[in-house]
């Protein structure tokens, strides 16, 4: 596939609708930390006096993400804290774990959270995302999030199980009770199989 062009390029959509409802000291959370750039994003939103939350089960990709949010000069803690306590602190909470067990880590309800779906560039494409994880993980995120606040995910379609994924996050988020949500779905629509984004807002 040629590279996408800027006007359908997802992920910076993804941030410009996280960037309308977050505020400096706001708490978010990244469901799938990767190699940091959304958990940066979120950092930048929220400044050193917020915080975020950035869950990944994979060692590396947590790495990946304390190097450059270092570098980014933010205070980053753990992998390694004790449930319940993550999050307290300001600053960067990184999260050795499945994002299936998110509630476990957060005592206030987060103004925004990010799931960037699919498996980490440049490393084993074994290790994806599910379907079945990741509805669940969406199910606590909608619960969980702030009045007013945003949940955005971008999807992909085009690894083993992500046609299947897609399908799983485009019903959570179509059966979202329009009387509470409002939810927008951005796609290219002359490029089948590229990635899109689906963002939930909660009333
Ligand atoms: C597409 S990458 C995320 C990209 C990232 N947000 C960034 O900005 O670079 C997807 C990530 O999800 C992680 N992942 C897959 N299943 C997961 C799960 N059940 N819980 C938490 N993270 C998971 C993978 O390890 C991978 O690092």
């Amino acid at each position: 596939m040629t590279r996408l062009r800027p006007l359908a390029r997802i992920v910076p959509r993804a941030h410009q609708l996280l960037r309308e409802v977050l505020r400096p000291g706001d708490l978010a959370v990244d469901l799938t930390a990767g190699n940091g750039h959304d958990t940066l994003f979120l950092y930048r939103c929220v400044g050193p006096r917020g915080r975020v939350l950035a869950l990944d089960i994979q060692e590396a990709a947590l790495q990946q993400t304390a190097s450059r949010l270092r570098e980014a000069g933010a205070p980053v803690w753990g992998p390694g804290e004790p449930e319940n306590t993550a999050g307290e602190r300001a600053g960067v909470h990184l999260i050795h774990d499945d994002h299936t067990r998110l509630e476990r880590y957060l005592a206030d309800p987060p103004r925004a959270l990010i799931a960037n779906l699919g498996y980490l560039p440049g490393s084993d494409r074994a290790v994806t995302t599910q379907p079945a994880s990741t509805v669940t993980a969406l199910n606590q995120s909608c619960r969980l999030l702030a009045p007013g606040g945003r949940l955005a995910v971008v999807v992909y379609v085009g690894h083993p199980g992500g046609r299947k994924e897609a399908e799983a996050v485009d019903a959570l988020f179509s059966e979202l009770p329009a009387a509470r949500w409002d939810v927008l779905r951005l796609v290219a629509a002359n490029r089948p199989g590229s990635p899109y984004l689906l963002v939930g807002q909660k009333r």
